[in-house]
């Protein structure tokens, strides 16, 4: 008797802690990236002593995450916070937690308006990647302007690479392309010289940098990159062509505000970069991922709610967090 009492005393115990959190199930791309290790973080941090998680790496592999998803769901999970491999394959993703009315927030890979209708339940949390892209452009337009001397073969044209992320990524085609549209909307004509894709990592774009200073000596003005990370492998390779030393600069520029980024910035490296608020986009994930798994509505989450345009809206389920530029003038507000 004396034991049975005893093991109720535990259950009891053990059930106002662990046994009440909710538990849910987070699926992450791929863990080798840099500015996803930010964001995941955020939400492991933010969830401690509240809900159970299981944090999979999907390991760029579509087919792989859904196979994460299905054993979410045998594990009971009361809701799903899933980063896509690919975020056109969400249909796949949305039948799944469909057929057994689990929420489903997903986050910083985009899917489109017409897929994410599908069901009342899926929510997005990221950033704008077009305002992302503008900012990123303007920084260099500012500084063209103000430096005649950037202008290296006198043309009145701004030659320039383009270091590009996962092509098939909304973020990738959208920095691409508002980048500069935003130089030209400030009445700069350009010249793409070279762009490519380096998959968002710093490695791969370092060995495109070098190949290009090679093919292109002396005639890029200008480096793009999707993010920091290939801005960062780019500035490498620069140095290794020795620039930065002697008065020869190069104007690079990335998007993240990750921290090594901002200590090239510091240092004069890097001219400027975009923050992307993996600590913002990690807390709404979150957010709305334990209202949601505690049964309460997504609009009872800290977090506010807007439409797919960006307007306000309590009934929306997307959660649009704010890109910043970042440049020498601001940047040690973001420093940590
Ligand atoms: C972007 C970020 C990149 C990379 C990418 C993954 O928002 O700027 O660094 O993490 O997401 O999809
Ligand atoms: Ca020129």
């Amino acid at each position: 008797m004396k034991r049975f009492l005893f093991a109720l005393l535990v259950l009891a115990a053990l059930g106002s802690s662990v046994f009440a959190q909710p538990k849910i199930g987070v699926c992450i791309y791929k863990f080798d990236d840099t500015f996803m290790s930010y964001v995941r973080n955020t939400i492991e941090t933010a969830a401690k002593g509240k809900a159970t998680l299981s944090v999979q790496d999907s390991q760029y592999d579509q087919p792989k995450q859904n196979d994460q998803v299905d054993q979410f769901i045998v594990q009971g999970m009361k809701s799903l916070a899933i980063n896509m491999v690919d975020p056109s394959a969400v249909s796949v993703l949305i039948g799944k937690a469909k057929a057994k009315n689990l929420p489903l927030v997903l986050f910083n890979r985009e899917p489109v308006a017409a897929d994410m209708a599908k069901y009342d339940k899926a929510y997005y949390v990221g950033a704008k990647a077009q305002d992302s892209g503008t900012m990123e452009g303007e920084i260099v337009a500012d500084y063209w302007k103000k430096n005649p001397s950037a202008d290296l073969n006198k043309d009145g044209v701004l030659q320039y690479v383009m270091l590009i992320g996962d092509p098939s990524n909304t973020d990738a085609k959208f920095r691409t392309q508002y980048s500069i549209e935003a130089v030209v909307k400030a009445g700069i004509k350009v010249q793409k010289l070279a762009e490519d894709t380096a998959m968002w990592d710093r490695p791969k774009a370092q060995e495109k940098m070098a190949a290009w200073l090679t093919a292109y000596a002396g005639k890029i003005e200008v480096v793009f990159a999707n993010n920091d990370d290939m801005a960062l492998g780019a500035i490498e390779a620069l140095k290794a062509a020795g620039y930065f030393k002697g008065g020869k600069f190069m104007p690079v520029v990335g998007v993240d505000a990750t921290p090594p980024a901002l200590d090239a910035l510091e240092q004069g490296f890097l001219l400027g970069t975009v923050l992307n608020d993996a600590t913002n986009q990690g807390l709404a994930t979150w957010e709305l991922a334990y209202s949601l798994a505690q049964g309460k509505s997504a609009a009872t989450a800290v977090a506010p709610l807007a439409n797919a345009e960006g307007k306000p809206d309590p009934k929306g389920k997307y959660v649009w967090v704010p890109y910043q530029k970042v440049t020498k003038d601001n940047y040690k507000q973001f420093k940590k």
